[in-house]
């Protein structure tokens, strides 16, 4: 056996394109209207930022490692066992966990085709094969999942709605999904969007995690909560996952800011109350104002929305964003989710969604 000549990276890792997050800034523009990342519009409730604030003079001090305020505080608003909550820096870093715990090489991990690609990655970076599930009308397709599922099958990812295509699936189905499933496969269903839903078939998850041993419920401060620099995000979990995850979770994987900010943005529910209100009044207003330019909106139920644009290069997806862009504009491009036609707009300010509405109208040539 020949030596490498360099340090060789595990199976896999190599193959990683990396994930490349949203542009934030735009030339010319000093303060570019950010519409990439799914920020919410409303900014942070101000009780958060001020608990945020109020630790800067206690930061050479550890946090509490086991987050038990936060996760007391999440058991209260959600009525939920704190014992069972787990909380992470980001889902991001809860997404990393579970597949270091349940995945690994010669596994199978399943998403949805369109799905958020932190599920591949993170599949690929633990030396597992993401299998990608075909999407029907850019929804995830519990037939498709079930067809897929072999003896290697580890983990099943479900954004729920899912980021970037906005679509749901309601609870009846993620229940079907589920009872398809054998018994040892993991179903993580990851609910970062779900303050944002309004329909009476969606549910997040946790009915699923309390009545099953092989379901995990992800959640995010970083969307309806705004917290999205602070990293903060949290797992509910049957109580061998949950076990499971402390074992392998950094000791002190939350900072003591986000700790802090997570707790007392859970508890101002009337700043969630506006974010959201604010997400019902734009998201229809500014699906109508891009569907009547001709663009194709699939229905979201996040606060972002979709639309494809036409084929021809002097309207098509990538000059869109470059107009836009030139006017100060950062919306996400889509083509590392398969969806080159696409781009992905956040709702942001009323201003701002009237200002891309406008751009994007002069761009089609309507206006
Ligand atoms: C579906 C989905 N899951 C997880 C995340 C990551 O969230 P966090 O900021 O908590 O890591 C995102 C962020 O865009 C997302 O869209």
């Amino acid at each position: 056996m020949t030596t490498p000549s360099a340090p060789v990276p595990g199976p896999g890792i190599l193959d990683i394109a990396p994930y490349v997050g949203g542009e934030s800034k735009a030339a010319g523009t000093a303060r570019p209207i950010r519409l990439a990342s799914n920020e919410s519009a409303l900014g942070p409730s101000a009780k958060a930022l001020a608990a945020y604030r109020a630790l800067a003079d206690e930061i050479h001090r550890y946090p509490d490692g086991g987050a038990a305020e936060l996760r007391e505080a999440i058991g209260r608003h959600h009525g939920l066992d704190p014992a069972r909550i787990v909380c992470g820096a980001g889902s991001d870093e809860l997404i990393g966990m579970l597949l270091r715990a349940y995945a690994g090489a010669d596994s199978e991990v399943l998403y949805s085709r369109h799905g958020f690609l932190m599920y591949p990655i993170g599949a690929q970076a633990v030396g597992a094969t993401p299998i990608a599930v075909p999407e029907r009308e850019l929804t995830a397709d519990v037939d498709g999942f079930l067809a897929r599922v072999t003896e290697r099958t580890r983990i099943v990812f479900v954004a729920n709605p899912n980021n970037p295509t906005g679509t749901y699936l309601p609870a009846e189905e993620m229940a079907r999904l589920h009872a398809g499933l054998p018994r040892h496969v993991v179903l993580a269903i990851d609910a970062a969007y779900a303050e944002f839903v309004n329909r009476n078939d969606y549910e997040p998850g946790i009915a699923l995690v309390n009545r099953a041993d092989n379901v995990v419920m992800l959640r995010t401060f970083s969307k309806i909560y705004a917290l999205a620099g602070l990293r903060l995000g949290w797992a509910y979990c049957p109580p061998a996952i949950a076990d499971v995850l402390n074992r392998i979770r950094g000791p002190f994987n939350v900072s003591a800011p986000a700790l802090a900010a997570g707790v007392a943005a859970i508890e101002d529910v009337a700043a969630v109350a506006r974010a959201r209100a604010h997400n019902d009044r734009w998201l229809p207003r500014l699906s109508e104002r891009l569907s009547a330019l001709g663009l194709k909106l699939t229905p979201s139920v996040g606060n972002f929305v979709l639309p494809r644009f036409p084929d021809d290069p002097r309207h098509n997806a990538d000059a869109a964003f470059e107009f836009l862009q030139s006017r100060g504009i950062l919306t996400r491009k889509m083509a590392a989710y398969g969806l080159p036609q696409h781009l992905r707009i956040t709702i942001g300010t009323g201003e701002e969604m009237e200002i891309v509405a406008a751009a994007l109208a002069e761009f089609m040539g309507i206006a």
